[in-house]
Formats: C-alpha cells, sequence, structure tokens
C-alpha cells in the first residue's frame, strides 16, 4: 500500500518537538491574538522577504481579505484560472467579484501571460496567478502587463511556500500573496491555516483589522470584518515547522528527481523542474498520460494512491456553471485536465515507496 500521504508520519517522527510546542501554548493560556502569532508572522515575514505578514483563519480567507483590502467591490472582474483548486474562485466571489478565466501554459500549467490583456476590460481590477503544484507563475510577464494596465497583482501562493521566481519568494512579488497552511501544504498547520504577505502598511493593517471584526482598536470598528485570526495553538505549529521547510522542500526535490529520473522514457510528460528562473518546490507531481483513467485505476489495484488536481475546470463545476461563458476558448485548460494524474509525494515519503510507484507504472505501459 503507497497512500498518497500520510500525515501521521510527522508526528511519529517529531512527536516530543510537537508535544513541547503545543504544551507552550497550552500552559500560556493565552489562545488567540498572542506571541506566538506576533512570532510566526515576523518569522515568516523574514523567511519569504515580506515588510509584513499576516496570519489567518486559510488561505481562502487570505485571498477574499486581501480582495477587501485592495477594495475590490461587488462586479469588479479579476482575471485568474480555471485550473485551480475551488477556493480561489470562492474567495473572490465572496468578495462579491467576478473571475474571469484565461488560459494556461502548457508547459507549466500557469496562468498564459499573452493571454491575459484580451481578456482586460474597463471592470478588471486584479490579476491573480496561481503558482500551481510548487510552480511559480511567469512573474515579470504579469507584473509587467499589471503596471501597464494599472491593475493589482495577487498571488495565490497556496501551494508553493518556499518556491521562487527569479530569486524572489513567490507570495511576494504582487501587491500581495496569499498562502495556505491546510495540513497536506509545504507548510501545514495541524488545522485551518492561512496568511498574506505584502510590502504594502496600509494592506497589512487592513487585513489585520478586516481579521478581527474590522477592529481598529477594542471595541472600534473602522470597516465590516470577519473572524478569521490564525490561532496560537497553530501559529506555534508553524513557527516550529518553518526552521523545517527548507528541508521538507528538499526532500520533495529528491523524491522528484528520482520519479524524474525513473519515470524517463515512458509515454507520460513529465512534469517541468527547476531552472535558473524557478525554483521548483514540488508541492505536487503531475504526470499527464493520454490513458490516464486506466492508469490511475492500474495503480489502485496494487494499492498505489493517486489523485487529480483538478478533475475539471472550475467553470465546469455545478456551483459554477454560471461562469461558462468565461470559460469558452481555454483549449489548454481543458485538455490538461483530462490526462493529468498527481502521484503520492511528500517529505515522510520513502525512497523505496516512490520505486513502488515507478515499478508499478513500467509494468503498466510493458502490457501489450
Ligand atoms: C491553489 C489554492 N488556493 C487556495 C486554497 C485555499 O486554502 P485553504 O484550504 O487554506 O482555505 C488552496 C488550498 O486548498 C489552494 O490549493
Amino acid at each position: 500500500m503507497v497512500p498518497f500521504i500520510d500525515l501521521k508520519r510527522r508526528y511519529a517522527l517529531y512527536k516530543q518537538e510537537i508535544d513541547d510546542v503545543i504544551g507552550r501554548v497550552l500552559k500560556s493560556g493565552w489562545f488567540i491574538l498572542g506571541k506566538e502569532l506576533e512570532m510566526f508572522e515576523a518569522k515568516f515575514a523574514e523567511y519569504v522577504g515580506a515588510r509584513y505578514t499576516v496570519g489567518l483563519n486559510s488561505g481562502t480567507d487570505a485571498i477574499f481579505l486581501a480582495l477587501k483590502a485592495l477594495g475590490i467591490e461587488h462586479g469588479d472582474e479579476i482575471i485568474t484560472v480555471a485550473n485551480t483548486a475551488t477556493p480561489t474562485v470562492s474567495a473572490i466571489r465572496m468578495a462579491g467579484a467576478v473571475p474571469v478565466f484565461v488560459d494556461i501554459d502548457k508547459e507549466d500549467f500557469t496562468i498564459n501571460p499573452e493571454l491575459i490583456e484580451k481578456k482586460i476590460t474597463l471592470k478588471t481590477r486584479v490579476i491573480l496567478p496561481v503558482h500551481l503544484y510548487g510552480y511559480p507563475a511567469n512573474m515579470e510577464r504579469i507584473t509587467e502587463i499589471a503596471q501597464k494596465e494599472k491593475l493589482k497583482v495577487l498571488e495565490d501562493a497556496a501551494q508553493a511556500q518556499g518556491a521562487a521566481y527569479k530569486n524572489k519568494m513567490v507570495g511576494t512579488m504582487g501587491d500581495i500573496g496569499c498562502f495556505s497552511f491546510y495540513p497536506t501544504k509545504n507548510l501545514g498547520a495541524f488545522g485551518d491555516a492561512g496568511a498574506i504577505a505584502t510590502n504594502s502598511k496600509e494592506a497589512a493593517d487592513a487585513v489585520r483589522q478586516l481579521r478581527n471584526y474590522g477592529e481598529v482598536s477594542k471595541y472600534n470598528n473602522e470597516r465590516e470584518g470577519v473572524n478569521s485570526r490564525l490561532d496560537e495553538i497553530q501559529a506555534a505549529i508553524l513557527h516550529w515547522g518553518l526552521d523545517k521547510l527548507d528541508a521538507w522542500n528538499e526532500k520533495r526535490k529528491v523524491l522528484a528527481m528520482l520519479y524524474l529520473s525513473e519515470l524517463e522514457g515512458l509515454p507520460l510528460i513529465l512534469p517541468p523542474h527547476s531552472d535558473k528562473d524557478h525554483d521548483v518546490v514540488w508541492h505536487l507531481f503531475v504526470v499527464r498520460s493520454e490513458r490516464r483513467d486506466a492508469l490511475k485505476d492500474y495503480l489502485k489495484n496494487r494499492g498505489i494512491e493517486t489523485a487529480i488536481h483538478y478533475p475539471k475546470p472550475i467553470f465546469e463545476q455545478t456551483a459554477y456553471k454560471f461562469l461558462c461563458e468565461s470559460g469558452n476558448g481555454l483549449p489548454v485548460t481543458t485538455k490538461v485536465m483530462a490526462d493529468i494524474l498527481s502521484l503520492p509525494l511528500y517529505p515522510e515519503m520513502r525512497q523505496e515507496e516512490v520505486l513502488e510507484v515507478c515499478a508499478a507504472i513500467k509494468s503498466f505501459y510493458s502490457r501489450k
């Protein structure tokens, strides 16, 4: 049996350290908006190289509150992609805005900057690239277009903690970067958590107020806010995990390289890896196969779990059918989503497990 991911392994490996971290918070008797959050925010800001970070309840809220902080209003248009986790779009809708989908690059699955300008209208306010699977989007072209068209850039870096584009950390090149610390992410909490990163004091202050009922100071609400605070236990866990993030990303990379070398030569399209401009963090290892569904079943019958990120474009989801017009003319998105398959990959996965997955894939393709 090779699981897609096994989060029990992390606790088993670091039980004493994790128990100590959680015990420290329990003993302090302070659970919301305290020192742990302050320490994590300072350390995460230093790690990504942003002036400010603000801890939040989830990555979805990070996008939602970032849009609010940028002054997005009902009916404003946000340019993004349709091959993303649904929350990218739920957050846009929560802010009252309208997602406008652009097709993706066929090599790296991120937004194709050359197609952005065609989708800009008088209502467009933001370009929202997603650094999908840990691969950085082409931020140079995106920020160039945004500057020319006077648009804001909001990065969905939920899947890419530690990834860099031209030596700049993802989440720090646009106006605001949004992170999720969902347990399976490269930096994962033991529950829900998220954050924004920004160099703008105004944006950071706005998100800080919005996450706490819109309060500027106690019982003094200057804007309508929500409750989206990152609690002290999760902040302490993330603070602890941040010291390990680079090592965890390195482990992902070693396993990804093993996959790449073992799978070479098979009738699969392998994912792009790091080069001089892209430092990839392998949130997911996604191959493309013309016989995707048969391959998935074959692996399942051998006890190997795989997944599909994502099975259909957002505008084909029942809840978002009303956006289907915006999905017209996205041939690469549609094609890619029909043949992608995510193989197991996480820092605690063993090399023998990668070899087992590869052996099963080779055996699938060796059958007549
Ligand atoms: C690309 C992307 N955006 C946004 C999110 C939302 O993050 P969360 O689950 O923390 O709300 C996720 C995580 O599921 C994601 O993968």
